[in-house]
């Protein structure tokens, strides 16, 4: 297994970074970038050095460098009240007002914004005079409705130009939003919407995704209809997919109806650069989500300086493409707040990359000339797998710089997306970061690092990263151990929505004022870093985090589950797969001893889950198993799990309780299952 795939998460995860991955340390190809590419870069070497000599008045040279601020900040960082930063804290501005307005008083406003691609194929050029139109409409029609510089605002949409509207249009009035993305069930979006005590939700009829429309506003009708979400007020609807929607009167308001009469006049809400801007939940170890809080300045500063420095991003001419969902952090610091503040004109997609067909994105790529393209591991090995002629069908030319993110990405699937995407040509830049840390932390500069593939590298020019064994001790280079942040960094996560404690705990325990990402790390002999995977019970499926705790505890809600184990087994597409152990409950034990029987409660519980938390978090195996591998202390041994999850030989089972279980759960499953 990890022959072929050196640099998958779950070859090591569980127990910290593993010898196995030696030989990602063999992986010795470098590309520098072209002297042409260097001559014409943003970010030059002098980054690093004047970051170096005054770390401070560096972040606060970007934050006036790149942000128009109401009212100038006079103190850079106040971490007297670690671990939660202040930063640029008496400034006053606004996100929106940064993303759109400025640019369209700077005479920009003719600039296009977004070239808008549906899944069908309707198209809609949006420039940023219509953005500072639509958006303060927008501002408008939610402030009628009763929200408040404060609310906070749900957003449950597919992936449209109103879905960045809506975010714009929060953030204009200091209405910190939440997104959730579409792919969550009705009980997902509830438990949020109620630990953020949401007093307005927007959403959609439904979107297109893999060539027919996929309905929301039902998911929206059955959380407001569960308990805790009594304080939404309002459900304002986009009109997508004309699919008949239920409609609750009093509540339910269309977009249309709502925002296009509204003045398109709006004076922002300046807010302190502390005012919170968003929530965002992500899967911790245990079972509930965390609400990851960020604020206003430091966020969009650090966004906007990782936008320009590792995109290399030129705003007069490049075509800049995210394939992200704004439901996900890379939609909103590259998508909506990292490229708007700079200015940028991208694309966004709706829908799926093989729907009509497999070439649909380089055929989005020809189309608009995309010239910076970002997107995650998981797409680039399906493209793979598709085969090199599909891409090979399309002009992609255009392309001069490719990002990946959201797992390690593997040294052939790097190659891959070198040669056949990038033409052999574009620097790539595989940025490390979390929904935590709210932009790039980790990363080549795209003119100045020699690139390698499968490693993210270094630091960012005023980020402090490094790799420490267990007693916090920095690990020489060759040597692997726990990635951690050292100094505090702009756009970093204000605490846990409601929950300072976790936030301690999680992030801060660990190892006193060090950061704990919770990811394992190796450093080779040049000092570079490489990402070797989650070390917690979080699992990366196709970029996207799943807590194993998260979905054990939807399978053993459902009734004729007894006990359930989770673990992420090395998938050659998704990065990993969720991989389910179940003890059933006596009579549906013997249903499921015959094929027909196994399949029934495999579709059974798949669907479950699907429904507790979302389609994503779908065990791709569910094994029925009479036991479960458990230390004496009664904590499950996921390590022996993964082994059979991945078909390897068990390994070392002596610490467990009763030392024969791996035999009868290996025997178990020899019978056809
Ligand atoms: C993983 C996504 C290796 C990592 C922006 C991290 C990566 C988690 C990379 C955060 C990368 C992200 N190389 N691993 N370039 N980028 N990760 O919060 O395990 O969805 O902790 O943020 O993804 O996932 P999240």
């Amino acid at each position: 297994m990890t022959d072929t795939h050196p640099a998958s998460p779950a070859s090591q995860s569980g127990g910290g970074p593993s010898p196995s991955l030696e030989n990602l340390l063999h992986e010795t190809r470098a590309f520098p970038p072209s002297e042409e590419f260097a001559a014409q870069a943003n970010a030059t070497a002098d980054l690093y050095t004047a970051a170096r000599e005054d770390r401070l008045g560096f972040w606060a040279e970007q934050a006036n460098t790149l942000l128009t601020w109401k009212t100038p900040f006079t103190e850079t960082l106040d971490w007297s009240g670690a671990p939660v930063a202040r930063w640029f804290a008496d400034g006053t501005l606004n996100a929106a007002y940064n993303a759109v307005d400025r640019h369209v008083e700077a005479g920009h406003g003719d600039r296009v914004a977004f070239h808008f691609e549906g899944e069908p194929g309707d198209t809609r050029t949006v420039t940023y005079a219509d953005l500072q139109r639509e958006v303060s409409k927008a501002a408008n029609a939610l402030t009628e409705l009763g929200v408040r510089t404060g609310d906070r605002v749900v957003v449950y949409m597919p992936m449209l130009i109103e879905s960045v509207v809506a975010m714009l249009a929060c953030a204009r009035i200091g209405a910190p939003h939440s997104v959730v993305f579409g792919g969550f069930s009705a009980d997902a979006l509830r438990s949020r919407i109620a630990d953020a005590e949401a007093k307005l939700v927007i959403t959609a009829d439904g979107g297109y995704r893999k060539g027919a429309p996929s309905a929301l506003k039902p998911a929206v009708d059955a959380a407001l209809a569960g308990e805790g979400a009594g304080t939404v007020e309002k459900v304002l609807v986009v009109r997508r997919t004309e699919q008949d929607v239920d409609w609750t009167d009093g509540r339910d308001v269309w977009w249309h109806d709502a925002v296009d009469g509204a003045s398109d006049q709006h004076e922002p809400v300046w807010v302190e650069a502390e005012h919170p801007l968003f929530i965002l939940y992500t899967s911790g170890t245990t079972g509930k989500p965390k609400g990851i809080l960020h604020t206003t300045g430091g966020y969009l500063t650090q966004t906007a300086y990782t936008h320009k420095n590792v995109f290399d991003l030129k705003p007069e001419s490049d075509v800049y493409w995210c394939s992200a969902d704004i439901g996900w952090v890379t939609g909103h610091s590259y998508i909506v707040y990292g490229p708007l503040t700079n200015g940028a004109t991208q694309v966004l997609y709706e829908g799926t990359p093989d729907t009509p067909h497999k070439g649909r994105w380089w055929e989005l790529v020809e189309k608009y000339k995309v010239s910076i393209f970002y997107t995650a591991p998981t797409a680039i090995r399906a493209c793979m797998k598709w085969g090199d002629d599909i891409p090979a069908g399309f002009d992609l030319s255009s392309l001069r710089l490719l990002g990946s993110v959201g797992e390690p990405i593997n040294p052939e699937a790097w190659m891959w997306y070198r040669e056949h995407i990038g033409g052999g040509q574009a620097p790539i830049v595989d940025t490390w970061w979390q929904t935590e840390t709210g932009a790039i932390m980790i990363s080549p500069l795209p003119g100045v690092t020699a690139t390698k593939p499968g490693s993210a590298q270094v630091p960012l020019p005023g980020i402090a990263a490094d790799v420490v064994d267990d007693e916090a001790n920095v690990v020489p280079n060759g040597s692997g151990g726990y990635l951690v942040l050292s100094e505090p960094w702009p756009s970093m996560l204000r605490g846990i929505w409601g929950d300072l404690e976790r936030y301690k705990e999680t992030y801060w325990s660990r190892y006193e004022g060090l950061y704990f990402a919770g990811d394992g790390a190796k450093k080779d002999d040049d000092g570079d870093i490489w990402l070797l995977g989650r070390v917690d019970d979080v699992m990366n499926v196709s970029g996207h985090r799943l807590s194993t705790t998260e979905i054990e505890s939807a399978l053993v809600s459902n009734d004729i589950v007894a006990e359930a184990a989770v673990v992420g087994a090395a998938d050659e597409t998704t990065g990993q797969a969720v991989v389910a152990f179940v003890i059933l409950r006596g009579e549906h034990a013997d249903r499921a001893a015959t094929d027909d029987g196994a399949a029934e409660v495999q579709t059974e519980l798949r669907n479950h889950v699907a429904k507790e938390i979302g389609p994503i978090a779908k065990p791709k195996r569910i094994l029925v198993v009479p036991e479960l591998p458990k230390t004496r202390s009664g904590k499950i041994m996921r390590r022996l799990l993964r082994d059979i999850a991945e078909d390897r030989q068990v390994g070392d089972a002596t610490t467990l309780a009763d030392s024969t279980v791996m035999d009868k759960i290996a025997a178990g499953l020899k019978a056809p299952a």
